[in-house]
């Protein structure tokens, strides 16, 4: 691949692409059994075999698996080569305490590559760019994941990693970079301290900017885009399964990461019954990875919640916009929302910043929501009463529950440097 070029798979045919991925799916299913005894036993168990599966459809067949079978097997019991063919070893931190470990060979990283420098085609980015990665670098993916694909297209990386924002500005301002690599929320800290140093984002050198890592709104989109002068698209990845890259969106047309199928195969199924839906539905996303070697996953519940949309300027399928996590799902009185909901609510009233956070009580035996959300820097003490009483009407309105809303004053919210923390949960476990 160089330069302005799509790999050949991206436009094949979709007879095509089902052919490649029904045979990687049976080398990768046979890769699992044989080498990781975790899927022996789950496929002896289930009483399916990888020699049985003759068309797409066949791996329904197959038990799912989650989160608790990785850490089950922790560290390294998930691996299927010996750990001394493993190059590299990254790590989600796990909010619960114990980390999930992902290994890649030589060969998975390459592939990991050349599926970055893919994404950041289709975002945009062209051999000679200069590329500013924000992503932290370490035992998350992030950072890694970019600057391996940036490398491989051709760029310019300037491996910054997150935090230290206000060099952040200064490096932008000097390297006068094309593309930016950030989660949207810390974007949105770097475009707020460009501002506090009198300078106007949307007269950056910034053109491009591959924002995910976190969920983000369409109105969030349209805020990057406005106040930083850029076109921002939509990156999908999750450690588990290799990292960033496993989607992206593309930037003529804005209308959900397409997923890299022919390294990837997608599933959506109930979260409920775990039965498979058809493209359409709403429901998680599972996924199978089709050519990696240290760490197959088979039917992998990502705990996203999305549908399975047709390809648009590419063969494959798209993703959703992430509406939330089953994780990330609020239950409010018998509603359920996510923080993605008040976002876009948040968004649509104009003296209200993106910065925001919701927090969880417990009154008496009910849970209660508030929601701590910053004016924006011009608005006066009047708009901002006034929009918080806008934004209580729009949540009960639109959502259906009642929230109490603070507005607070510029710069009061704390600020991610890489993954936000839209929930405080402050009920007693
Ligand atoms: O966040 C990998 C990544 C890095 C993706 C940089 C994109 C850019 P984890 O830390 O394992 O890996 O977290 C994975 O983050 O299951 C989603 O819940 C969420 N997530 C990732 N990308 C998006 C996105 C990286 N574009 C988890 N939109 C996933 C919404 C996202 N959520």
């Amino acid at each position: 691949m160089t330069g302005t070029d799509l790999d050949p798979i991206e436009t094949a045919s979709l007879d095509e692409l089902r052919a490649l991925q029904l045979e990687r799916l049976r080398w990768s299913l046979r890769h699992a059994y044989d080498n990781v005894p975790y899927y022996r036993r789950m496929f002896d168990t289930a009483a399916v075999h990888p020699d049985d599966v003759k068309t797409l459809a066949g791996l329904a067949d197959f038990p799912l698996t989650d989160k608790a079978s990785l850490r089950a097997n922790y560290p390294f019991g998930m691996f299927a080569v010996p750990r001394e063919k493993v190059a590299r070893i990254h790590a989600s931190s796990g909010t619960t305490g114990q980390p999930t470990v992902v290994g890649s060979t030589a060969a998975d990283i390459d592939t990991w590559a050349n599926l970055m420098a893919r994404s950041i085609r289709a975002a945009g980015g062209r051999p000679g760019h200069l590329v500013h990665v924000a992503y932290g670098y370490g035992l998350f993916t992030g950072g890694l994941g970019a600057h391996y694909g940036a490398e491989r297209l051709g760029c310019t990386v300037v491996p910054v990693s997150g935090g230290m924002t206000r060099r952040q500005v200064t490096l932008i301002r000097d390297f006068r970079p094309d593309i930016i690599m950030v989660t949207p929320s810390y974007l949105l800290a770097i475009l707020d301290e460009m501002e506090r140093q009198g300078s106007d984002p949307a007269r950056s050198s910034l053109r491009y900017a591959i924002c995910g890592a976190e969920p983000w709104t369409g109105g969030m989109r349209a805020e990057i885009e406005a106040r930083a002068g850029l076109d921002a698209t939509d990156i999908y990845g999750l450690s588990e399964v290799m990292g960033p890259g496993v989607a992206q969106e593309c930037v003529e047309t804005k209308d959900g990461p397409h997923l890299w199928e022919d390294h990837f195969y997608p599933e959506i199924i109930d979260p409920v019954t775990g039965k498979v839906l058809p493209d359409g539905e709403p429901g998680e996303l599972v996924l199978t990875s089709l050519t990696r070697e240290a760490m197959p996953v088979i039917r992998y519940r990502t705990r996203d919640l999305t549908r399975l949309l047709p390809g648009t300027a590419r063969t494959m399928r798209r993703m959703e916009k992430i509406t939330g996590r089953g994780d990330d799902m609020i239950i409010l009185r018998g509603v359920n929302l996510f923080p993605t909901q008040v976002e876009e609510l948040i968004l649509g009233v104009s003296a209200l910043s993106p910065h925001f956070q919701l927090h969880l009580s417990r009154d008496g035996r009910m849970d209660a929501m508030a929601v701590r959300v910053e004016r924006r820097p011009d608005a006066s003490a009047g708009d901002a009463r006034a929009a918080g009483e806008r934004l209580a009407a729009l949540v009960k309105d639109t959502i259906g529950v009642t929230a109490a809303v603070t507005v607070t004053d510029p710069g009061t919210i704390e600020r991610s440097t890489g993954k936000m923390r839209r929930i405080i949960d402050e009920r007693e476990k």
